[in-house]
């Protein structure tokens, strides 16, 4: 087959690539004809030297790398081109401490203690409480006499309450916690005016505070979820630093992506009006797993060759970057029929918007269901009536698949 044309120096991790086209026509293109492509870089790109990377974009290759962390690993090279890039510039030895940055063993040590947080009973102790906030922040919503932005007023705040619920984070501190998390994940678009370094500061913050409540818990163990993590011995426990760099990881990774999640979700109901009945009718359970595949909000992670092998036909030699792209592998017609329809009845619904289902799975996926299930019920009972007032304002980012202003109204 010939390989497709991608215009010069075109580059998935361009922010203005994505910026206001998702999925990319260039997708199903590579799918069809070269699914695994080295799209080269020159010079210095998202801060990295290297001259390219290889664009994997077929829903089974992006299984395959994602199930093999003896091929690919996530930490020679960084697995978060911005986060990285933003955040820890400095700190590359510090990024090591965030799970999603670990190969096995020290990978499976770190996630066998921290899935402590996520077991069904956990999430399940959490369920009323989170859909009391729901009712509330979509009847809050409600109350606002005109038009309003449904970023701020609906989608923000669950998915930070959920985090602060998890590890119980008092009440008192929550409101810093929450300017902490959402400083750190603004990070380059201009329009929000934060700079590099008050991300940085943030993030420090965050760590101390999430440290001294180690370090506390390991002086005067507690009933709760923070002792359980850190106060066992040895082996089963994480040390303070990597409380730190956990909680921190759970505020990028649990926050923007629900976020982004539940505007896509509401966004895709107001131009899908009929999908919108069928849920204020019969509210599917397969409705979250659906608004997860069609939004991605993780456009893709990064993976790094340990040695030469060989994928999608392609010869990849050790050290070469890979991109795992689960917005494209998400939209391959080979596992989903109508790809490029939105049907919240869509079952089975094998989507890697989690993740390829390796080790890395994500932690947080029934978590992140449950909340896009109560904020919709919440959203469909208070506000059957909500429509559309503007365009969705994008984020100018090539890894986030995100929506910083959604203007909506109700009558
Ligand atoms: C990992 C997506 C919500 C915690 C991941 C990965 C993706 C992802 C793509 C990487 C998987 C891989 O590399 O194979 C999402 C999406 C969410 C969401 C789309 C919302 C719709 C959450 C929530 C939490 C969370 C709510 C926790 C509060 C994590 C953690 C990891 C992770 C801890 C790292 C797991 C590891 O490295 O072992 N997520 N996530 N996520 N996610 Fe989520």
């Amino acid at each position: 087959m010939p390989c497709p044309a991608l215009p010069d120096g075109f580059d998935f991790t361009d922010p203005d690539v994505l910026h206001h086209r998702v999925p990319l026509p260039e997708f199903a293109e590579l799918r069809r004809a070269e699914p695994v492509r080295w799209i080269p870089q020159s010079g210095n790109v998202a801060g990295f030297q290297d001259e390219g990377y290889w664009a994997v974009t077929r829903h089974a290759d992006v299984k395959y790398v994602s199930t093999h962390p003896e091929l690919f690993s996530s930490s020679l090279n960084t697995a978060i081109i911005r986060f990285n890039e933003h955040i820890e510039r400095d700190a590359i030895d510090a990024q090591r401490l965030i799970l999603l940055n670990m190969d096995p063993p020290e990978h499976t040590r770190v996630r066998q203690i921290v899935q402590r947080v996520f077991t069904p009973r956990a999430i399940r102790a959490l369920e009323e409480r989170l859909r009391t906030r729901a009712r509330a922040i979509a009847a809050h919503a409600r109350d606002r006499s005109g038009p309003f932005d449904f970023v701020t007023e609906v989608a923000c705040e669950l998915p930070l309450q959920a985090i602060a619920e998890l590890i119980g984070i008092p009440q008192d501190d929550r409101a810093k916690i929450f300017d902490w998390s959402n400083k750190m994940i603004a990070y380059d678009d201009p329009e929000y005016a934060i700079t590099e370094e008050v991300g940085k500061e943030s993030a420090t913050e965050l760590i101390a505070y999430a440290m001294n409540m180690a370090a506390d818990r390991k002086e005067c163990p507690a009933k709760d979820i923070v002792t359980t993590l850190v106060a066992a011995e040895g082996e089963g426990s994480l040390r303070s630093d990597e409380f730190g760099f956990f909680v921190l990881m759970l505020a990028v990774a649990g926050n923007e992506t629900t976020r982004n999640a539940i505007t896509h979700g509401m966004h895709a109901f107001l131009t899908h009006p009929e999908q919108w009945e069928l849920y204020k009718r019969e509210r599917p359970a397969t409705a979250a797993e659906e608004i997860v595949r069609w939004a991605t909000p993780v456009v893709s992670f990064q993976r790094t060759a340990t040695q030469d092998t060989e994928l999608g036909g392609k010869q990849i030699r050790k050290g070469d970057r890979v991109g795992i792209f689960y917005a494209s592998a998400n939209h391959d017609p080979e596992v989903f029929g109508n790809p490029d329809v939105f049907d919240i009845t869509r079952d089975p619904n094998p989507h890697l918007g989690f993740g390829g289902g390796g080790p890395h799975y994500c932690l947080g996926k029934s978590l992140a269901v449950l909340e896009i299930d109560l904020i919709f019920n919440a959203v469909a009972d208070a506000m059957p009536d909500l429509r559309l007032v503007g365009d969705p304002r994008r984020l100018r980012s090539a890894w986030i698949n995100g929506v910083k202003e959604l203007q909506v109204g109700t009558g």
